[in-house]
């Protein structure tokens, strides 16, 4: 690695056959001995910048009721909004640095983050200021998301006119000022009961007309067509996708949407479904994993775990599980180019695996497989410990 970017890569023995010469004194080698390399991991779908937790709902969930239900009796994502509202940017910013240092101990090395738990202008930006400041200098690389089109925001709840109002203020205000402050993906719910396909295409249309690019939060709890719409907005990406049916797989393979799969929330909300993954991959889908890191439905910084779940869930191999979470989820996020594999002239971020095959990343559940972590050729992560910012 050289000027924090791959230079070359490769077995010992070819290293000096390709550059005619051992390694420098002043190389710094890092001994991976029983280990594997990869790729660093790039998690594109995350909520990062919140406060507050929903610990009770996961309880509630055990209970017997479901995530829809939870919503509907004043739960879910509103509460997390009025807890973000109350919170000052220096605490968003600290709890959103708490999670990416979390996320770089499990491999993450760069990542996509959304707004989202604020839902009007005041708190959306400064959710995108806490992301920002919170990524500044950090190991972890971050994507902003605007994500007005979370939910309804309470206040404007009771009529179909309060509601357009609030699209309107999302297209006309918020998104605009989120695109100048930085964000460079739009997002949106697009759900039975949150946002519908006519104002989810709406919000996006008008975060392209900000230079914002799109992508969705689709077919996650009910069969909507979200799918079918990202193909038709050019989106990068189509996230959940667990109701998604034959014809939106068609129209996202046409399209070249990538599906980025989120099984950590089947597993957290209970849902007994998958996204249908294995036809994604049969139709010519690019598939990426990402954790959905969020409160509600999937609390997890961890990709490792995510894998786990792709695989015993979605019947993902070891294989595609990794490209999902290292080359298709940096194409997920625009960045194929510049990361998500171990070739010349892409960013030098490498994963060191505890185990001596691919295999290790998911086999031995439940513990962080992850011992060592280069970010854009620093050593950051040695034995499972910070040991650079
Ligand atoms: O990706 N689907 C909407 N957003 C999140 C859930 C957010 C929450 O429950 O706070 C998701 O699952
Ligand atoms: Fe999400």
């Amino acid at each position: 690695m050289e000027g924090g970017l791959v230079a070359w890569a490769g077995a010992d023995a070819d290293y000096v056959l390709a550059n005619g010469e051992a390694p420098r004194a002043d190389d710094v080698v890092l001994d991976g001995r029983g280990k594997t390399a990869l790729p660093g991991f790039v998690d594109p779908h995350t909520h990062l910048p919140w406060a507050g937790y929903r610990e009770n709902e996961f309880n509630e969930r055990l209970k017997g009721k479901t995530y829809a239900e939870i919503a509907a009796a004043g739960g879910g994502i509103v509460s997390t909004v009025a807890a973000t509202r109350h919170a000052s940017v220096e605490e968003l910013t600290l709890v959103t640095r708490q999670r990416l240092d979390r996320m770089l101990l499990h491999g993450t090395t760069y990542c996509e983050a959304k707004t989202g738990y604020g839902l009007d202008l005041a708190t959306e930006r400064k959710q995108l200021a806490a992301l920002l400041a919170a990524a500044a200098g950090h190991p972890v690389g971050v994507a902003p998301t605007a994500l007005p089109g979370h939910e309804v925001p309470l206040e404007r709840r009771g009529s179909a006119a309060l509601k357009a109002r609030y699209v309107d203020e999302c297209c006309g205000e918020i998104l605009p000022a989120l695109a100048a402050d930085g964000a460079r993906f739009v997002d949106v719910f697009c759900e039975h009961g949150v946002f519908d396909l006519h104002e989810s295409r709406r919000i996006l249309e008008a975060g392209k007309a900000h230079g914002l690019l799109p992508r969705l939060h689709a077919d996650e709890l009910t069969p909507l067509g979200g799918a079918r719409l990202a193909a038709e907005v050019g989106a990068l990406s189509a996230d959940h996708l667990l109701f998604t049916q034959p014809d939106g797989i068609h129209a996202m393979a046409k399209a070249g949407v990538v599906a980025t799969l989120l099984p950590g929330t089947s597993v957290f909300l209970r849902m007994n479904r998958y996204a249908p993954a294995r036809e994604m991959i049969a139709a010519g889908v690019a598939v990426a994993l990402g954790t959905d890191c969020n409160p509600g439905s999937s609390y997890t910084e961890s990709l490792p775990a995510v894998a786990f779940f792709a695989t015993i869930g979605m019947g993902l191999t070891v294989e595609e599980t990794l490209t999902a979470m290292t080359l298709n989820a940096a194409a997920s996020v625009g960045e194929a180019a510049r990361r998500g594999s171990l070739e010349p002239g892409k960013a030098a971020d490498v994963v060191l695996v505890d185990g001596p095959s691919l295999e290790h990343l998911v086999y031995h559940y439940g513990v962080n497989p992850v011992t060592d972590v280069v970010a854009s050729g620093r050593l950051v992560v040695r034995d499972a410990r910070r040991v650079a910012d």
